[in-house]
């Protein structure tokens, strides 16, 4: 099959020269209204997180003869699934890589977050070794909150339980595996008692701006907030507010709700325009990653392969199966 790559980076590519017996070609840009002509005439369009598939990029596409979109990553929140298949458009994922590269990054924020690395690593350089604003707390004994049980939750809950950490966790769809580890409480039950609150669940209509005003209301005073999930997980004024009131002590996030115009380019030679970003990165106590919690070399790794099986699933006119959500 004639596959377009969008939006890929060197280390993409690098990964996804693997996939043998199809036709790949590399487009840096990503996917949108502008860039969709590019892919007339391919069979399929391979996308990553931040790529646009709404009704106008999908309806080219499928002008244009496309009749795949294989995402390389798990969530698909970015293509409008109706639409998608109102068009007979398929779509497929990958849809589990690393959960432990997810559930680790999360835990370097906490870390990182509680003992002020980056804050003490510029003092040492400085030959500056005073204490006063580094302290940090145990983890060991406190209460961690984990919003959905899935594969990355119950990676992270192993890790924290390695801490010695209290687990408490809400889903409404409960497992086994994860109530041998943690507690399952109610939404509210886990705002109120969580010293560290983890977001990992996926974005749905039902699950956007979860952290808002009246969610941190509910949450011990100082509380921890970790978002590797989604960024629309979180209103990011709400949060800004409970950093400035105090309400929330720490903040770790890898994805950000705006992140589209921002995360895996290099920006350093511009001025930031989204003011509510920027006020995020003037908190000491807020810690923001572009995006790389899935970046790791295994994980890289798996969805070249899988993404290379999905293809090949499709060239062989299979059009379902585990990783085949249209
Ligand atoms: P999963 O599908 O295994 O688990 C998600 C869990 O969330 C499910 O158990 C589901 O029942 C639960 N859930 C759904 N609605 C909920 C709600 N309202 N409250 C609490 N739980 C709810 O997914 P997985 O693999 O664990 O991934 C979780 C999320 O991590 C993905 O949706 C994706 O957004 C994000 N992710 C982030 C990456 C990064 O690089 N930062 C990389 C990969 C995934």
């Amino acid at each position: 099959m004639k596959v377009a790559v969008f939006n890929t980076k060197r280390y993409d590519r690098q990964n996804l020269e693997s996939i043998a017996g199809h036709a790949l070609t590399y487009i840096e840009a990503h996917l949108n209204a502008q860039t969709a002509p590019l892919a007339q005439g391919f069979d399929a369009v391979c996308c990553f997180v931040n790529d646009e598939l709404n009704e106008a990029v999908l309806t080219q596409l499928a002008q244009g003869g496309v009749k795949l979109v294989a995402m390389r990553c798990a969530g698909y929140n970015n293509v409008d699934m109706p639409v998608a298949e109102r068009l007979g458009l398929s779509v497929c994922r990958v849809p589990e890589y690393s959960p432990y590269a997810v559930a680790e990054h999360a835990a370097a924020l906490i870390l990182d977050l509680n003992r002020h690395l980056r804050r003490a690593h510029n003092r040492v350089r400085e030959q500056d070794y005073s204490l006063d604003g580094l302290l940090g707390f145990d983890l060991h004994g406190k209460t961690v909150g984990i919003v959905g049980s899935g594969k990355i939750g119950q990676a992270f809950a192993r890790i924290m339980q390695g801490f010695g950490c209290r687990l408490l966790v809400t889903d409404p769809y409960p497992n086994d595996t994860m109530a041998a580890m943690a507690d399952y409480v109610s939404q509210q039950e886990l705002w109120r008692q969580a010293d560290i609150i983890s977001l990992h669940c996926p974005l749905l209509d039902s699950t956007y701006h979860l952290i808002n005003a009246d969610s941190i209301r509910q949450m011990k005073p100082g509380v921890m907030i970790i978002n590797t999930s989604r960024g629309g997980l979180i209103d990011t004024r709400a949060v800004i507010a409970g950093l400035k009131s105090g309400c929330v002590g720490y903040l770790g996030l890898d994805v950000y709700e705006e992140e589209a115009s921002l995360f895996f380019d290099d920006k350093s030679d511009s001025i930031i325009q989204d003011d509510v970003f920027a006020r995020l990165l003037t908190f000491p106590n807020v810690l923001v990653t572009g995006h790389q919690g899935f970046f790791t070399r295994e994980a890289l790794g798996q969805i070249a392969r899988v993404t290379g099986e999905n293809l090949d699933a499709f060239a062989r006119g299979e059009r379902s199966g585990p990783t085949f959500v249209a």
